[in-house]
């Protein structure tokens, strides 16, 4: 086969030499009849492709056929790598390409939903560009969304789900090298796992089911099963019917559960280990998504410690009654509580992802195990990003008769999760684990303030197509 070289590999190394790309025609412009401009996108990569009339290779119809070309179609170009005298204003690459081929692959429809150009601007950009009454569209995320693979072309979204795959990639490649199984739990189940009423309900040959909220009972029941340490990455379905910036319907949890030795502390060590090396890798080796991603939606370089911070409720509820702000010492912090905590530990300690433990039981899950010096609070903990909850963990119960007085007091029929219940009488062993979304990573780490953009293609209330 050819040689090909990646738009955003080129630059003024490979000056003078002949290279061959495919990518789409983002911007075509002529000036006059003898020269013409083609912008050529491959990822979050952008170059200039120059045709200029000639003798030998360029011919006018040439030209002709280049401007043409509608936004959009994918082309092959061939050509020589040259170096302007200035940066070319809109694309990403320091060169150019002095097109002698071009071959339109498969062309677009000469009228797009959605202007990719548009669609790219940041806000800051969308209001120069009104400021100097420069005509242009602002895309709002319904037509984004309906057109979900026109928008997903522009350079930011490129890049948001590569950093996603990366995230993915770690989490794997870290638990692996800490002796943890990679494993896959049923999603059509017979019933909820995190609390009643949010399944989406169907119908198994007959029988009543639904599809999983979380592979909370499985997962311990795998490590019933003696695998010590386990993780999976899958989908977790929830019907719950909130329509916020933070929920889906339907989206990727990455779970980990683990035998305990001593403490539940271990489970949150491997947090802590996992997500300094995940933050660490996105910092070092993922910059030029970031700066895609920057370019579109500015936000800070997310703060963290090398230890991360261990802060109990108790402590969190006196920050916030210092602050100003009453809560409920045996409930749960609602969303703007977090969020003022949120800024408060970073005001106080510097760091903007930090593990919250020791909630109150009442508050958790059947499953949770209650602190053994005092059982008003639990073994349990959530983890905040930027204010904003993206893991929530536990050391679970693993004494049977416990399990089922603890799911009946929370007004659980034990009939129903009877087989996970039974799995604690064959010798269970100490064991925690966490959820982590990853979606709400991806947005928090990069400080966007919707999860439907770190959704391919988002499931929520009202969404269910494309
Ligand atoms: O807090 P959740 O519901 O906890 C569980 O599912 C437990 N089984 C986890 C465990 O091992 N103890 O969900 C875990 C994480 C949340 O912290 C949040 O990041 C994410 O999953 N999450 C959602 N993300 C998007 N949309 C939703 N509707 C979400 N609900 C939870």
């Amino acid at each position: 086969g050819r040689k090909w070289t990646e738009v955003g590999a080129l630059d003024a190394d490979l000056a003078d030499r002949a290279v061959l790309i495919r990518g789409v025609a983002q911007t075509i412009r002529a000036v006059g009849k003898k020269i013409a401009f083609v912008v050529v996108r491959q990822f979050t990569a952008t170059v200039q492709c120059v045709l200029t009339v000639n003798e030998e290779l360029v011919s006018p119809q040439m030209v002709k056929y280049a401007t043409s070309l509608s936004r959009e179609s994918i082309i092959d170009v061939e050509g020589v790598v040259s170096v302007p005298s200035e940066q070319i204003k809109g694309t990403t690459q320091q060169v150019e390409i002095q097109v002698r081929k071009l071959y339109c692959i498969n062309r677009a429809v000469a009228s797009l939903p959605i202007n990719i150009e548009d669609a790219a601007r940041s806000e800051e950009e969308i209001k120069e560009a009104e400021k100097v009454g420069e005509k242009l569209v602002r895309v709002n995320q319904d037509t984004r969304l309906n057109n979900r693979v026109l928008d997903l072309r522009t350079p930011a979204n490129q890049a948001i789900f590569r950093l996603e795959c990366s995230i993915e990639n770690i989490f794997r490649e870290f638990l692996r090298s800490e002796d943890f199984v990679g494993i896959h739990t049923p999603k059509l189940v017979a019933g909820s796992s995190e609390g009643g009423a949010a399944v989406f309900k169907l119908d198994y040959k007959g029988q009543p089911a639904c599809l999983a909220q979380s592979p909370q009972l499985y997962k311990q029941m795998v490590i019933c099963a003696g695998f010590g340490r386990v993780f999976e990455v899958g989908p977790v379905f929830r019907a719950e019917d909130s329509f916020t910036h933070r929920h889906l319907c339907e989206f990727i949890g990455l779970d980990v559960e683990m035998e305990i030795k001593e403490h539940y502390f271990e489970v949150i060590d491997i947090v802590d280990r996992l997500f300094v090396t995940i933050f660490d890798y996105l910092n070092e080796k993922c910059k030029k998504l970031l700066d895609a991603i920057n370019k579109q939606y500015p936000f800070s370089p997310l703060k963290y410690l090398r230890k991360t911070l261990l802060l109990t409720f108790e402590e969190g509820v006196k920050m916030l009654k210092v602050a100003g702000v009453e809560v409920d010492p045996l409930g749960d912090l609602n969303t703007e509580a977090e969020r003022k905590l949120g800024r408060l530990v970073l005001e106080k300690y510097d760091t903007e992802f930090y593990v919250l433990h020791r909630y109150p039981l009442a508050v958790r899950p059947f499953y949770t195990m209650p602190c053994p010096d005092n059982p008003l609070y639990s073994n349990s903990f959530d983890v905040f990003i930027r204010g904003e909850e993206i893991i929530s963990g536990a050391q679970r119960v693993h004494i049977p008769d416990f399990l089922a007085s603890r799911a009946e007091a929370c007004g659980i029929d034990v009939s129903t999760i009877s087989a996970y219940v039974d799995s604690f009488r064959y010798g269970a062993c100490p064991h925690g684990g966490f959820g982590v979304g990853l979606e709400r990573v991806v947005m928090l780490f990069c400080g966007l303030n919707n999860i439907r953009q770190t959704s391919l293609f988002p499931r929520d209330p009202q969404r269910l197509v494309p």
